[in-house]
């Protein structure tokens, strides 16, 4: 006769029993786990807890600025956040290459949480985020690892923490409840999957601040129109993304040659396979209209009606 409440309960007893005096960092992503580790954590031993915030800069519009009110302002975690864009965009200044912006993000993502983890030197454990789905997944592999969602490898020896990972016998309809049970708000536990290289992926070719800026703010007005139509609740995943493609238009008496966009919208289970959603006109034809009004630098939206498989549900 389990029940959530049960195992807040146990997971509170034990981490306390492990942790007794000493101080927990944790990286936080602004998803789903991390997020509930974090408040589950901090209920545990209060501001034992050290939480990382490392901003790479790639995040969606308002996104990082949402965790730390939620997280912070809400639930009194005292974060750590390291504003990180400045250097991630100059070591991705002119990457094209998908794996490579991958590799970069991830690389720097661990130098940065790694240089902020140093700066304190008292701390014996990492908190992470890890699912009973990662577990199975990676066999039983503890290596120190800053969890999936940055598809990293591990962190430096000099850095030798202590795995804490209390969501590690749950699967992900299990995390949102208990993050429910936490009190934690609808918007953070329901969030939808978001790649650890964050935009950097939804821009096809190179990432510069003012492509972020389109990509941003277009993605803003499809989450907002998705969220007025109650689509946020049914399609899995959705966003836009820059298709790389420019094209020539007309705005008043104006000739342009401006970015597309295109929205992703599915339907999955899983992510290992999904559908386009099928949505309706209204919204697209609204969505359409407000992201040409009122992103500048953008002068035509299409719809990608592509499955997986052939298509990735991201662009790289
Ligand atoms: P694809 O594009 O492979 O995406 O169909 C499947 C799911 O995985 C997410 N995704 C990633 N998540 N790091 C991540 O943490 C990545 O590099 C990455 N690439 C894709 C994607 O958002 C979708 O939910």
């Amino acid at each position: 006769n389990w029940s959530m409440d049960d195992f807040i309960a146990d997971a509170i007893a034990d981490i306390r029993t492990t942790v007794g005096d000493q101080r927990v960092i944790l990286g936080l992503s602004g998803g789903v786990d991390s997020s509930v580790v974090a408040v589950l954590l901090h209920r545990a031993i209060g501001n034992q807890l050290i939480p990382v915030f490392v901003d790479h800069g790639l995040l969606r519009k308002n996104e990082a600025q949402q965790v730390l009110h939620a997280l912070g302002d809400e639930f009194g975690l005292q974060i750590d956040f390291v504003d990180a864009s400045q250097l991630f965009l100059s070591k991705l200044a002119g990457v094209t290459n998908p794996e490579q912006k991958r590799k970069i993000v991830g690389k720097e993502f661990i130098d940065t949480f790694a240089a902020e983890a140093r700066k304190y030197n008292d701390v014996a454990f990492l908190a992470q985020g890890t699912l009973y789905t990662d577990v199975i997944e990676s066999g039983t592999d503890t290596a120190q690892t800053i969890k999936s969602h940055h598809n990293v490898g591990g962190l430096p020896k000099d850095l030798q923490f202590k795995l804490i990972e209390p969501l590690n016998k749950l699967f992900k309809d299990e995390v949102r409840e208990l993050g429910e049970k936490l009190g934690m708000p609808h918007e953070l536990v329901w969030r939808q999957p978001f790649p650890g290289p964050g935009l950097s992926i939804r821009i096809i070719g190179a990432v510069t601040e003012q492509r972020l800026q389109l990509v941003r703010d277009s993605d803003a007005i499809l989450r907002e129109e998705f969220a007025k139509a109650g689509l946020d609740r049914t399609v899995w995943q959705y966003f836009t993304a820059l298709p790389g493609i420019h094209s020539v238009g007309v705005m008043g008496d104006e000739r342009t040659y401006d970015e597309a966009v295109t929205i992703r919208a599915v339907t999955s289970i899983d992510g290992m396979t999904a559908e386009y959603a099928e949505l309706p006109w209204e919204v697209l034809g609204k969505v359409s209209k407000r992201i040409v009004d009122e992103v500048s630098g953008i002068n035509r939206v299409l719809y990608d009606i592509t499955g997986k498989p052939p298509a990735t549900i991201e662009y790289e």
